[in-house]
């Protein structure tokens, strides 16, 4: 069962500040790569599309006299960490059951190694669905951060996907009780 949408990850403020942040456009962009990723990989499509939905939110502003500083973001950035906890926190106070906000806080922290120091990640499907979306959304530059989308279009393409969703696993309870 369904405990949460992405349409009300969307309505609350915590996701209009931080996400936009980002990009919104990139966000939503990621959510339907991570729901076709989760078909062909054979991951919960409800956790991937949430995990790529919201993997960007934990991002912080480094800005120097009024210009992005790309330096000072790549030897601070700490975004995956801050985001998992941030969207945590917000999955938990909209309802959502806590092993699935744990699995998604999860892929959130590991849909990057560029914080981490050098070495190997084994990941597991979901969170190799969450970062595989981002890498597919992804533009030269970090382009995919200014890309634009409105309000309105943003809530309609994710009300849309929940549908996907939803059917999607209606379909698997069907299946598994045949
Ligand atoms: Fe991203």
């Amino acid at each position: 069962m369904r405990h949460v949408t992405l349409v009300q990850l969307f309505d609350h403020p915590i996701t209009q500040k931080y996400v936009k942040r980002s990009g919104m456009a990139h966000a939503v962009a990621c959510a339907y790569h991570a729901y076709h990723l989760a078909i062909k990989h054979e991951v919960d499509p409800d956790r991937a599309t949430k995990a790529a939905f919201l993997h960007d939110i934990g991002h912080y502003t480094w800005y120097r006299d009024g210009q992005w500083d790309y330096n000072l973001y790549k030897e601070y950035d700490i975004h995956a960490i801050k985001g998992s906890e941030r969207a945590h926190k917000l999955l938990i106070r909209l309802g959502e059951h806590p092993r699935t906000a744990k699995e998604i806080a999860l892929a959130i922290l590991l849909h990057t190694d560029s914080y981490l120091p050098n070495g190997y990640l084994e990941l597991n499907p979901l969170q190799h669905v969450v970062a595989l979306a981002d890498e597919a959304d992804e533009e030269p530059g970090g382009e995919h951060h200014y890309r634009t989308i409105s309000d309105r279009r943003a809530r309609r393409m994710l009300g849309l996907l929940d549908k996907k969703v939803e059917a999607h696993s209606n379909k698997d309870f069907i299946e598994r009780s045949m």
